[in-house]
């Protein structure tokens, strides 16, 4: 199925999609989001489809604050495919630099919305700013935000937070992003030198989504699997 901006996949402010949640739309073409995700929510059964394959683009980031942006992506998935959005907005946190690249770590190189977004070249700009630095400490946030529909006027809404330093000689081939560079606390290994599994317990993404899956308990869309 193909989406477009003025074709909305439903009326605003319908009541489509309440129930348990069976398929939903992820507001993200990140390919590492996507499977870290998949395997956090298979537990619940959901069916998580990236809105690449629905033929959904890339909904702009203006804003300041992760919830925002991720508020933001996951009505603009959901108003064009009609599913459920889930949106993740992620980034690292780095001291020394005030807080940068926070919200604009996907485009920390070059901040065009149109420029094609390189790890290589957001880890390149982030070690060269902190060479001689003497405080590397950083954080991974993650917030979560998922909308039944479009126009939900509850959205649900979780986040978590991974604590850790930046070191300049890259280690490690898995996940994605900084992952190469960024030390985890207390781990002695880059968050690319964990196996995805290992990652999934310990990230901001995985404790963000431990934090959904309690509230979608709570508010009725998925099952309580705690429960006989
Ligand atoms: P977003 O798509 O605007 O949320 O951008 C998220 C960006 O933050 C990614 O492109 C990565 O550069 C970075 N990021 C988020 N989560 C992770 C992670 O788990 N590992 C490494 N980098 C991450």
């Amino acid at each position: 199925m193909s989406a477009h901006a003025d074709q909305p996949a439903e009326p605003a402010g319908s009541a489509a999609n309440s129930g348990p949640l069976r398929r939903v739309v992820l507001a993200s073409g990140n390919a590492g989001k996507l499977r870290e995700m998949q395997a956090l929510l298979a537990p619940t059964g959901i069916e998580l489809v990236s809105q690449g394959a629905l033929g959904v683009s890339d909904a702009p980031e203006p804003y300041a604050t992760f919830l925002e942006n991720a508020l933001t992506k996951a009505r603009h998935a959901s108003r064009l495919t009609g599913l459920p959005g889930l949106a993740d907005d992620s980034g690292v946190c780095v001291s020394a630099l005030g807080g940068a690249p926070g919200v604009r770590s996907a485009r920390f190189a070059n901040d065009r919305d149109d420029a094609p977004r390189s790890d290589a070249a957001n880890n390149a700009r982030l070690i060269s700013l902190l060479a001689g630095a003497p405080d590397r400490s950083a954080y991974f946030y993650c917030v979560l935000v998922l909308v039944r529909s479009a126009d939900d006027p509850q959205p649900v809404v979780a986040d978590g937070l991974w604590h850790g330093e930046i070191v300049a000689a890259p280690r490690g081939a898995g996940g994605f992003g900084y992952d190469p560079h960024f030390l985890v606390a207390g781990m002695g290994r880059t968050a690319a030198e964990l196996d995805a599994s290992t990652k999934n317990q310990f990230s901001h993404r995985a404790q963000a989504m431990r934090d959904l899956m309690v509230r979608l308990v709570q508010a009725r869309l998925i099952a309580d699997s705690t429960r006989p």
